[in-house]
């Protein structure tokens, strides 16, 4: 039996990702280790409850005497890393928590992997053990309206969070270069899907939309990211910890590319026809003033994953914005129950001076 040490999979990727695992293999272990800070959420993990291969503890990255402990515990073969300070806009406001969670934490899961999986006295890594980061294209910058980010382009993040990210993707290649240490990195672009906290743009723009509050559009609205249904990330990590080359990074993407004003229109259109309610329009949308240093363009070249490993996105965009929208009406409750509370501060506060 295979058994992973995954983090912050109380939120948007790594619950589905729980789901993702569960379904595909009977034989598994996932302890999922999560400090619930807001965006951490147990009520995610609802479908799993009960379900002896996940084990759910809450505890900070950070902290050295838990992660050892777990590691005595349990001889994890894998840690997948997806915990982090994950929103752009909050760092901006408050870089000092995206270094301690995103680049200490980090550093403390490679220290406590490196002290269970390396023999000392043979001088040795011991066998089939994998760290695998879950990293973002933020690392690699903007681009232009030309070319995509492959895993050789240059890193050069722009805001606080993609720089904690980029910090930590250094470490991660350290430990491989230094110490010899089994690793790969995914830098993923835009996910969308079940179970995203509504501070990022789609889940954002669907409950504003519902409730006819006007929609935030940064600047001019045609900077460019390319979305990618979470499952087909979740299938990403997957086949790169089972049989990404040791040492690698791998892009991941799938060529979906959107400007942000073409999102926001489909969520009022989709919104619109469903719900049949004179009250959504296109007069909802307003241009609020920019994201410091936002970046213009990214956009994802998959062919390294597509050929090493034969991967490839399964849901196509407008099946999957369908889908989302779909997930979002049916589970209005999640979405008043963490948008209740401070919620409303942090929005009263993020978009009181746009
Ligand atoms: P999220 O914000 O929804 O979830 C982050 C989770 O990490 C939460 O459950 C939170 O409680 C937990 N966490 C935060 N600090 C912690 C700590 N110190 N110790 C333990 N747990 C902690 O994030 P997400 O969107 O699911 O992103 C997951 C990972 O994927 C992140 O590393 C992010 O950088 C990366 N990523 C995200 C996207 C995207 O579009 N969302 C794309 C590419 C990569
Ligand atoms: O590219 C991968 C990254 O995607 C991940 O590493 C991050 O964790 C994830 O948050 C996401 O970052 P973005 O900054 O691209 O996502 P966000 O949903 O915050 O914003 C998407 C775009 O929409 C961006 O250009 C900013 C814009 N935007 C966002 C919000 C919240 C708006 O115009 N208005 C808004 O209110």
């Amino acid at each position: 039996m295979k058994k992973y040490l995954i983090t912050g999979c109380a939120g948007f990727i790594g619950s589905n990702f729980v789901y993702y695992m569960l379904k595909k293999y009977n034989d598994i272990l996932l302890v999922n280790l999560d400090k619930l800070t807001y965006a951490g959420n147990l009520e995610n993990l609802k479908g799993c409850e009960g379900d002896s291969r996940h084990i759910f503890v809450q505890g900070d990255i950070c902290d050295k005497e838990l992660v050892s402990s777990l590691f005595a515990q349990y001889d994890f073969d894998y840690v997948i890393n997806f915990a982090a300070e994950s929103h752009v806009d909050r760092s901006i406001a408050n870089p000092e928590i995206f270094v301690q969670t995103n680049v200490m934490g980090t550093v403390n899961l490679l220290q406590r992997a490196k002290e269970a999986w390396y023999d000392t006295e043979k001088k040795s890594w011991k066998e089939g053990k994998k760290y695998l980061q879950v990293s973002t294209d933020e690392v690699y910058g903007a681009l232009g309206a030309e070319g995509f980010f492959t895993e050789t382009t240059p890193i050069n993040p722009h805001s606080p969070y993609a720089s904690s990210k980029a910090s930590a993707d250094h470490f991660v290649k350290a430990f491989h270069d230094t110490y010899g240490m089994p690793i790969n990195i995914t830098r993923c672009s835009n996910n969308y899907g079940p179970y995203q906290f509504p501070e990022k743009l789609i889940p954002l723009m669907i409950n504003n939309v519902k409730h006819h509050k006007q929609l935030p559009v940064y600047g001019d609205g045609m900077q460019i990211r390319d979305w990618l249904y979470v499952e087909d990330h979740c299938k990403a990590i997957d086949m790169v910890a089972n049989a990404g080359k040791i040492g690698e990074v791998y892009n991941v993407g799938g060529h979906n590319e959107r400007p942000n004003i073409f999102i926001v229109k489909t969520i009022i259109e989709q919104l619109c026809n469903r719900l049949q309610d004179d009250g959504i329009s296109e007069a909802l949308i307003k241009h609020v003033e920019d994201r410091l240093g936002h970046d213009r363009r990214y956009g994802i070249d998959p062919n390294k994953i597509k050929a090493d490993l034969g991967w490839y996105p399964e849901t196509p965009f407008e099946v999957g914005i369908v889908k989302t929208i779909d997930w979002y009406l049916e589970n209005e409750e999640w979405m008043n129950r963490v948008t209740s509370g401070t919620y409303q501060s942090y929005y009263a506060e993020m978009y009181k001076n746009r």
